[in-house]
């Protein structure tokens, strides 16, 4: 038997157990996933103990995913250009990183909404998780607009993306929603605001939805946030984090296992452990 674990610190309410263990099920294989609460102090000890041969892969989560790197032998392009890694794959004794966060966030975006190219996408947050979305969107041609909380910080993710950047990148605080959600195709929330158990809390005025804005909301928990109600109130598109998740799930699972993942059995797994029904 293979193992698989989520490092993270807390871990208690990770939906990946849930989800990679249905995998591995429905596939046959023999892989266990679970949880790995690792103390910040003690995560270079567990990493550099994997180098075991019945360890096959991890995800990693908050707080880790920065402080990990050092402790691999190799990270991707991605993942370095991000600075962070969600994914270790175990080969011949090496420790690999890798950040699929970023790949599945754009990948499930894409499939709902269609080509990016060309589309005005305006993304709120400039943290992790904003960070692994502006990233892969920045290999696009498109125009990204950084929108945060403290503006200065929404300015150094824009400089850190721009120079490898095929997208045209603006910046600014989120006094300028209003003006810059006008222009836009693609609305995306990469902030906790709305996140269980703040349900009632919205990023975005009432007011500044509308019709032909496409929203998409990072969050899974819950999976209808009081964002995407409300777009869908006024006639807009939406998309749930659920698909990222599972996405984000599966490019690894296909790394771990060289096998095309069950994505729908994954996508089930997510859903009916957070309450929801297939769309
Ligand atoms: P994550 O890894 O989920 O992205 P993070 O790195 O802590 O979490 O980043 C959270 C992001 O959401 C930040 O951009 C934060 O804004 P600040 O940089 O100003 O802190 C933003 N954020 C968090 N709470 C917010 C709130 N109540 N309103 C607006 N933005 C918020």
């Amino acid at each position: 038997m293979k193992h698989c674990y989520l490092i993270g610190y807390p871990v208690s309410h990770s939906l990946s157990p849930v989800m990679h263990n249905a995998a591995f099920k429905r596939l046959g294989l023999d892989i266990t996933y679970s949880l790995a609460p690792v103390e910040p102090g003690r995560l270079g000890a567990y990493v550099n103990d994997l180098r075991r041969d019945d360890f096959l892969g991890a995800s990693v989560t908050i707080p880790h995913k920065v402080e990990v790197i050092r402790h691999l032998d190799t990270v991707d392009a991605t993942a370095s250009a991000i600075g962070a890694v969600n994914t270790i794959v175990h080969g011949d004794g090496r420790l690999e990183g890798y950040n699929t966060d970023a790949t599945g966030a754009v990948k499930a975006l894409r499939e709902e909404y269609g080509e990016l190219e060309g589309a005005e996408i305006v993304v709120l947050g400039a943290g992790g998780a904003s960070r692994a979305v502006c990233y892969q969107l920045s290999r696009m041609d498109c125009s990204l607009t950084i929108l945060n909380r403290t503006a200065d910080k929404a300015r150094r993710l824009a400089d850190s993306i721009r120079d490898a950047s095929y997208a045209r990148i603006k910046c600014g605080g989120l006094a300028e929603l209003g003006e810059r959600i006008g222009g836009a195709d693609i609305l995306v929330n990469a902030t906790p605001v709305g996140m269980s158990p703040e349900v009632n809390a919205s990023p975005v005025p009432f007011k500044l939805l509308r019709p032909g804005l496409f929203v998409y909301d990072v969050i899974y928990n819950p999976l209808n946030t009081k964002l995407l109600i409300e777009a869908q109130t006024v006639g807009a598109r939406t998309l749930g984090g659920a698909r990222m998740l599972v996405y984000q799930g599966a490019e690894a699972f296909q790394m771990w296992t060289g096998r095309e993942a069950p994505v729908e059995t994954m996508l089930e797994a997510v859903l009916s452990s957070l309450g929801g029904r297939r769309r």
